[in-house]
């Protein structure tokens, strides 16, 4: 029977880096807070003239490129981001006309920080279908910080990471296996960006106060239970599996924080010399970060045919899931991720 599998993989970290030392000319923390509860050395942003749309169609066509794909030949463009081009239309159809799949549908999906994983889950059957589709995660979360709030603004990074999905009957890269995910809405009030939307308008006050646009988020609340859902989900994604955490050959976790990620692996029994990470260098980047975190690991070659590999993500929602891929064949791949200290000029206003 025909599986989704990865056929390749495009990454994009936006050009602009703001290290810790920079943060602390705009609110009152360190490098050495920030180090120690999260592991976050710096993070990307995109530059001036960046956007969601923008910064998901060069991830695309890094995926498009590495395969030496035609994007007529895509069915789909989905994109998942917490951090869209506008309300209305959906980013993604920015995208396809930006990388020109003209014969593609083209739709956004959201989900928090687990929204990337959700997507794969739910597209997955049309991939083993047949279907060639861009699947693309991607946030501007620099956007969307209020930049008074240390205990927010220091968390999040931008960045992209697109999969082209496809069947393993065409050819044959990461095979997508089986996941779970699930979500509680009764906790929605403690992580999300709560204003703008139809609930909670934007009003004058609002914009003068300029905190309209903002991530709100309860830090320990979501720290126990990222902990424990990770963990939870992971598990029985494994028992579900037949598999034990030795027999996993890499952990791919949501780039949240250090601490989180350490937490995780040892409540689910994994070895840190299973685990990746590069939360230092770019920071919580949502819906981005396991696209970006696989992109990375193509790049530095850790990745070999047959090994096994478990996603495990948690966000807003709160929804988090678990993901499992068997590396059939290594996949066509290429990260973008030349960057630049933003020096004193930068500024982003909230
Ligand atoms: N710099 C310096 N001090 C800070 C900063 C900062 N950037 N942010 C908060 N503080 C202060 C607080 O004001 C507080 O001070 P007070 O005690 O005087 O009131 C104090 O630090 C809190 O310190 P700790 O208790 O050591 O902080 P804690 O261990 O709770 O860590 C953190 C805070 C890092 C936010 C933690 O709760 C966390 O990691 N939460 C999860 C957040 C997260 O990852 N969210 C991402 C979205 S969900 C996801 O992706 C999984």
């Amino acid at each position: 029977m025909a599986e989704a599998t990865i056929w390749s993989v495009g990454g994009y970290a936006p050009p602009y880096i703001v290290t810790n030392d920079m943060l602390t000319t705009r609110m009152d923390t360190s490098d050495e807070w920030i180090r120690t509860r999260t592991g976050i050395r710096e993070r990307r942003t995109a530059g001036p003239d960046e956007t969601t749309a923008t910064v998901s169609a060069t991830a695309a066509q890094a995926a498009l490129d590495a395969y030496g794909f035609n994007a007529d030949d895509l069915d789909w463009v989905v994109v998942c981001t917490d951090t869209p081009e506008m309300w209305s239309p959906a980013t993604a159809c920015f995208v396809q006309e930006a990388i020109g799949a003209r014969r593609a549908s083209a739709i956004d999906l959201t989900g928090g920080c687990a929204g990337f994983l959700q997507t794969l889950q739910l597209l997955s059957p049309l991939a083993a279908s047949g279907k060639r589709m861009l699947v693309i995660g991607t946030e501007l979360l620099t956007h969307a910080l209020n930049w008074r709030d240390r205990a927010t603004a220091v968390l999040f990074g931008d960045g992209s990471g697109a999969f082209l999905l496809g069947s393993s009957d065409d050819a044959d890269g990461i095979r997508i296996g089986p996941g779970l995910s699930r979500s509680d809405g009764s906790q929605a009030d403690i992580l999300g960006k709560p204003y703008g939307g139809t609930r909670y308008r934007i009003t004058p006050e609002l914009v003068q106060q300029g905190e309209m646009h903002t991530i709100r988020m309860e830090g320990p609340k979501v720290f126990k239970h990222a902990v424990t859902l990770m963990s939870e989900i992971g598990k029985t994604l494994l028992s579900q599996a037949a598999l034990t955490a030795e027999q996993i050959d890499w952990v791919v976790p949501h780039q949240a924080n250090q601490r989180i990620i350490d937490a995780v692996a040892h409540q689910v029994g994994f070895r840190m010399d299973q685990v990746f990470s590069h939360v230092a260098h770019y920071a919580n980047t949502g819906s981005a970060s396991i696209g970006l975190a696989l992109a990375d690991m193509l790049e530095q070659k850790l990745i070999a045919p047959g090994q096994k590999l478990l996603s495990v993500a948690f966000g807003a929602g709160f929804s988090w899931a678990s993901q499992l891929f068997v590396v059939n064949r290594i996949p066509a791949s290429r990260f973008l991720h030349a960057g630049e200290i933003l020096g004193d000029a930068w500024g982003w206003d909230t």
